[in-house]
């Protein structure tokens, strides 16, 4: 349980050769949220969660899900104004909450984002196979993945786009962050281009009834239930009420990356001013979209009828306007690469921050002397995605991702709580109002939408989160940068 001092945290990030460069505003932070953000969640998740649990209700679910990250990122403003530093929530609880839960929080943001830039390479892979469709060519399907085809298959689509963009992330953060606002422009055009071209295809029809009548289901007993359901004893149940909460469990997934603005905060100008800044103002501008988006393509087609891979550009095909939908297919393939690049950069920051306090082997921590960038952690973290992203298909992997992700959310809250307690002096550029009512909220929120998931998306996470438990005990207990400082004074 013992702390890193906020002071040491600082201090650390000054040591010359294990800084990194501060170059970001809060304009650059906000192009790098809303860059992260919009992604395979809404280009991609819409479609099988209207289809599957919400219907036309589906715009609801991210009302939902908006408001539980909206609660949490009014937690994490305070504490990544708080504590400039990179790392994200794993700083955060190392320096209020103890080694232990801080350890646990980075291994579970290991398990965020490295899955995170999994599931959004092989979102991308899909698209780009389909825009190779339409020009004729056609990979052979043992190069295509799990979610093509069975037997032995490896998605070398999805495993490339990890490698190049790791290259990329080596050779610096200017040349990302450059890269990334084209992209974010492209992106953000794309979607504007469905909410307003889409309106003109809408039928009243389509949203009758709104929130469609709860079903039970077969396939969605025993382990694929959603928790609350077994634990309350309910026959597990489709749409209705209880499906616009399953919905925003899964479409959650098309909020995250708010928190990876903060794992940036050690790279940004003015962080006590920027950050705040740029992690609320890509929240808003998202749910606005998503919001906008989901009504208006359950609008232009009857929701049972959306298609599961690529919804957006298939709703605009089933109104005849296929001019519209490869255009839309383009763009996608574009945006997706930066929520790609950006899951990848958080991940890194997160290991790297863990190898420099030492509960991860310090040869990590090194940066590049040339480019500045902890370049050993980012290869080899790339190189271990870009298998995982070639092997493993989206679906169980993107439930994963929002288990960890929520459970990050409560510990940060719970760590603003605390943080309040033990350190009312520290000065605090940005404070969430309503302290400790809006944190229990967050919580109580997050802890919500958790239960919201399949019950065997909690075991899968115990599994990693003993695993992660076991190798600090046998190695980052004894290893700590912490301990090493309490021994020499
Ligand atoms: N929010 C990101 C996405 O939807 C991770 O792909």
């Amino acid at each position: 349980m013992r702390t890193k001092s906020i002071e040491q945290s600082i201090q650390d990030t000054e040591e010359p050769e294990y800084a990194l460069t501060r170059s970001l505003s809060a304009l650059d932070l906000t192009v790098f949220g809303v860059g992260v953000i919009i992604g395979t969640g809404i280009f991609v998740l819409t479609g099988a969660v209207a289809k599957q649990q919400a219907g036309p209700a589906t715009a609801l679910a991210f009302v939902v899900a908006g408001v539980v990250c909206a609660l949490a990122a009014l937690c994490y403003a305070e504490f990544a104004s708080t504590l400039p530093v990179a790392g994200s929530a794993y700083t955060f609880s190392y320096a209020s909450l103890g080694e232990l839960p801080a350890w646990i929080i980075g291994w579970d943001l290991v398990l965020e984002f490295a899955l995170g830039t999994a599931v959004v390479a092989v979102g991308w892979a899909g698209y780009v196979r389909s825009l190779l469709d339409n020009a004729g060519w056609r990979l052979p399907d043992v190069l295509s993945g799990p979610d093509v085809a069975s037997g032995f298959t490896f998605d070398i689509l999805a495993a490339l786009l990890v490698l190049v963009l790791t290259g990329i992330l080596v050779l610096g953060m200017k040349l990302s962050a450059r890269v990334t606002s084209v992209v974010v422009a492209v992106k953000v055009t794309v979607v504007l281009l469905v909410i307003i071209a889409g309106s003109f295809f809408i039928d009243a029809d389509n949203y009758r009834p709104f929130i469609p009548e709860a079903q039970g289901t077969v396939s969605a007993s025993g382990l694929r239930a959603p928790l609350i359901q077994l634990m309350a004893g309910y026959q597990p149940t489709t749409f209705g009420v209880a499906g616009i909460f399953t919905a925003a469990a899964v479409v959650f997934f098309a909020f995250i990356g708010f928190d990876v603005v903060a794992t940036a905060a050690e790279e940004t100008r003015n962080p006590q001013h920027d950050m705040p800044r740029g992690i609320l103002g890509s929240l808003f501008i998202c749910t606005a979209l998503y919001v906008a988006v989901s009504i208006v393509v359950t609008g232009m087609q009857k929701y049972s009828e959306l298609s599961v891979d690529a919804p957006l550009a298939d709703a605009f095909k089933a109104v005849g306007q296929p001019f519209y939908a490869g255009l839309i297919s383009f763009g996608a393939a574009i945006g997706l690469t930066t929520v790609c690049m950006i899951l990848l950069l958080g991940q890194t920051r997160v290991f790297f921050a863990m190898s420099r306090d030492g509960l991860l082997p310090r040869v990590f921590a090194k940066v590049h002397p040339r480019f500045g960038t902890p370049y050993r952690s980012t290869v080899l973290l790339g190189v271990l995605i870009a298998v995982v992203a070639g092997f493993t298909s989206i679906s169980e992997l993107a439930a994963l991702v929002n288990i960890g992700t929520l459970f990050a959310f409560v510990v940060v809250a719970l760590g603003v709580v605390v943080l309040r307690r033990t350190r009312p002096d520290l000065p605090r550029a940005f404070r969430a109002p309503w302290v400790p009512v809006l944190p229990a909220a967050s919580v109580a929120a997050s802890v919500w939408l958790m239960l919201n998931l399949p019950a065997e998306t909690w075991l899968r996470f115990a599994v990693w989160m003993v695993l992660g438990v076991v190798i600090y005990v046998l190695y980052g207990r004894r290893h700590s940068r912490v301990t090493e400082v309490g021994t020499r004074s």
